[in-house]
């Protein structure tokens, strides 16, 4: 699903973010990345979806290399790719559901299709009752759980989440991590970055990444 070798991340201020990271992550793994502030969790999500390019070492997402040069590739493996990130807002003004159909618009599905995957997704996560309601209305729990349906509605082999239980309480929080990993089966890998170390301490059957200073540390559970 995700292998790089000897990759590392330079950002154009000479930033080191990421240093010498050797990964292979199969397909159906769940993932937790954890890590102080500053460590390169979004660093190395934004890498899997080639936002950013390695500047060293190579990386393959989904049997594709992540490279600066190769842009019809990584349109390809952003398909099948669903994002919660907090840069990646809801559009204010508009549905739950009308947010979780924009973001199904290129995948050449009919307009009836996009409506009918976007109410299931909706559904999955509870918010089905809140599909006609402007997303500027929602609670911020809420407002994660579209951000979600948005995600998995293209039914994607690859869940990024990037700080899904940031400003989240306990329990919401619980409830955030518990629905991502209902989208984990052996197509689907979920792959979540989080300081909620308390979260996940439990865990038996994940794998676990910690980052420090832009180098990783994995240990597999399970
Ligand atoms: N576009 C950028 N240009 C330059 N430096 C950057 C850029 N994005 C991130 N960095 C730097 O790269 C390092 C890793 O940042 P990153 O955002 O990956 O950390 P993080 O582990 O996600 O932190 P947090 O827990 O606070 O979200 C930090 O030193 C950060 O300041
Ligand atoms: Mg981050």
């Amino acid at each position: 699903m995700i292998i790089a070798n000897n990759l590392s991340l330079v950002y154009p201020d000479k930033t080191q973010a990421l240093i010498d990271v050797d990964l292979n992550i199969k397909a159906g793994e769940l993932v937790y990345i954890t890590g102080p502030s500053g460590s390169g969790k979004t660093s190395l999500l934004k890498l899997f979806m080639g936002i950013e390019y390695p500047s060293t070492g190579s990386l393959s997402v989904m049997g594709k290399p992540i490279k600066n040069n190769s842009k019809g590739n990584i349109r390809k493996i952003r398909r099948n790719i669903g994002p919660v990130f907090q840069e990646f807002k809801l559009i204010k003004g508009r549905t739950s559901l009308e947010n979780v159909m924009i973001g199904m618009r290129f995948l050449g599905l009919t307009p009836k299709c996009i409506k009918k995957e976007a109410n299931e997704a909706l559904e999955k996560v509870g918010l089905g009752h809140k599909k006609l309601s402007k997303v500027e209305h929602l609670s911020w729990g809420e407002t994660q759980r579209v951000a979600i349906a948005r995600a998995v509605a293209r039914k994607p082999s690859l869940i990024l989440a990037d700080e899904p239980t940031g400003n989240l309480d306990y329990d919401n929080a619980i409830n955030i991590l518990g629905l991502l990993k209902s989208f984990r089966n052996e197509n689907t890998t979920v792959i979540i970055t989080t300081h909620a170390t308390h979260l996940i301490m439990e865990e038996q059957n994940a794998t676990f990444i910690s980052v420090d200073g832009g180098r990783i540390r994995i240990e597999r559970k399970g």
